[in-house]
């Protein structure tokens, strides 16, 4: 049977993987939540743990919106309205008022004129550079960028001559790769994180967007910027308006960025002016042939951003900016290593894998869930047990992490 030796060489390639260190274990199941109380942060159940309880140091919900009211009631309300689900994708009346409305908030969220909602970021990134991207486009990319923008530039066609990845974070190989360029190329985008999700550290977009409007006259079409601030938005900047907040530069051209973060809810999204979200809606096949996300999801995604904008957002990014600081500053104090760095990821670098692993584990074991970055994730000597703090977590949830961290150190 042909299947029996398919299955043969997926054995075989899954050892591969075991072998060189990168197989993923299996998943772990939440099957409980545990909300917050005055002194302990929310805590999650675990299959097989009985009643053991977690504290979740390795999650995207940054403010805790996940389990907010008012994102559960709106979810809610607009699934008793219309249903569970769309009908269909968003040119086959699938579009709700829910979709037009987040629509209108995310692009007035960040300064643009409009936006297009896909189902995910990681489809965001690829219906923007399929809409974007033709023969003549170069691109330009970080290294760490996002696997999603890397897989973006292939799907959408980009030869090995119309494209260059800059080492992280440098601006003078960025000033070289666009110099580089052909004089025949049309059209320059350069493409990079907001902030970088293995580090915690952020684009210099001052000098990005300073570079990019030097060399705009050179092309037919300029030179475009897209950043993907997945963990940026509402995470990042005293109104959760991300990296171009933390950096003052809001000259950035497009923004691709996730609901599934800290807003709390589930769904990508591009903002723009309004000529790209139309090419986007004309032409990225990731929007066009795809069930839009849910009403329920569109509307939990617009209580988030209610909330983000009004004083308790203001609040929540506060207390999560403070007890990032403060977590930082212990993890130094107990001499720890991690990269200087504002964002609620904290990288605690430990340049050893079975040391890492180890830790991981020994914290797994004292309820507290983390995510070790080992090799080839990370290159040799980079080996990281990655944290992302909460607004949720207490003073106490941050306490008993760091004198966990200190008792397991050595
Ligand atoms: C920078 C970046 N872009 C995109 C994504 C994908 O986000 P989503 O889960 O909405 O597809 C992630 C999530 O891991 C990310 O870190």
């Amino acid at each position: 049977m042909p299947v029996d030796r398919l299955k043969d060489s997926i054995r075989a390639e899954i050892e591969k993987l075991r072998r060189t260190g990168i197989l993923k274990p299996p998943e772990r199941i939440i099957t409980g939540f545990i909300p917050t109380d005055e002194i302990e942060g929310s805590r999650f159940l675990l299959e097989g743990e009985r009643n053991r309880k977690f504290l979740r140091m390795n999650s995207n919900n940054y403010l805790g919106l996940a389990q907010h009211p008012k994102l559960i009631e709106a979810e809610r309300e607009a699934s008793e309205e219309l249903g569970v689900n769309p009908g269909a994708v968003r040119f086959i009346d699938g579009t709700t008022k829910y979709h037009k409305k987040l629509e209108e908030k995310l692009a007035n969220f960040h300064y643009k004129e409009s936006a297009k909602i896909f189902n995910c970021a990681y489809m965001a990134n690829l219906g923007v550079a399929l809409s974007l991207v033709n023969k003549m486009t170069y691109v330009i990319s970080d290294e760490l960028n996002h696997n999603s923008i890397a897989r973006a530039i292939r799907i959408a066609g980009v030869s090995s001559e119309n494209k260059a990845i800059y080492q992280h974070n440098d601006v003078d190989g960025l000033r070289r790769a666009l110099e580089n360029i052909p004089d025949k190329i049309e059209r320059t985008i350069i493409i990079f994180d907001g902030v970088f999700s293995m580090r915690g550290d952020y684009a210099p977009l001052k000098e990005i967007v300073k570079l990019a409007r030097e060399h705009d006259k050179r092309f037919k079409d300029g030179v475009t910027t897209i950043i993907d601030d997945s963990h940026g938005t509402a995470a990042f900047g005293v109104t959760g308006r991300g990296t171009l907040e933390v950096t003052g530069e809001y000259g950035v051209d497009v923004i691709t960025s996730t609901l599934g973060k800290a807003f709390g809810a589930e769904g990508g999204y591009a903002a723009a002016c309004k000529e790209i979200i139309e090419i986007i809606r004309q032409k990225a096949d990731t929007y066009i042939y795809s069930n839009p996300i849910s009403p329920g999801t569109a509307n939990a995604g617009i209580s988030a951003v209610d909330i983000v904008n009004g004083e308790e957002g203001k609040k929540m990014l506060a207390r999560l900016s403070e007890n990032s600081e403060y977590f930082r500053k212990g993890i130094r104090d107990i001499g720890l290593e991690t990269i200087p760095g504002i964002h609620p990821i904290i990288p605690v670098l430990i340049r050893d894998t079975n040391k890492v692993k180890n830790m991981v584990l020994e914290l797994y074991k004292m309820g507290i869930l983390v995510t070790g970055l080992t090799t080839p994730v990370v290159p040799s000597g980079d080996e990281t047990i990655r944290i992302q703090i909460s607004a949720v977590h207490t003073k106490d949830d941050l306490d008993y992490a760091l004198n966990k961290f200190k008792e397991i150190k050595e």
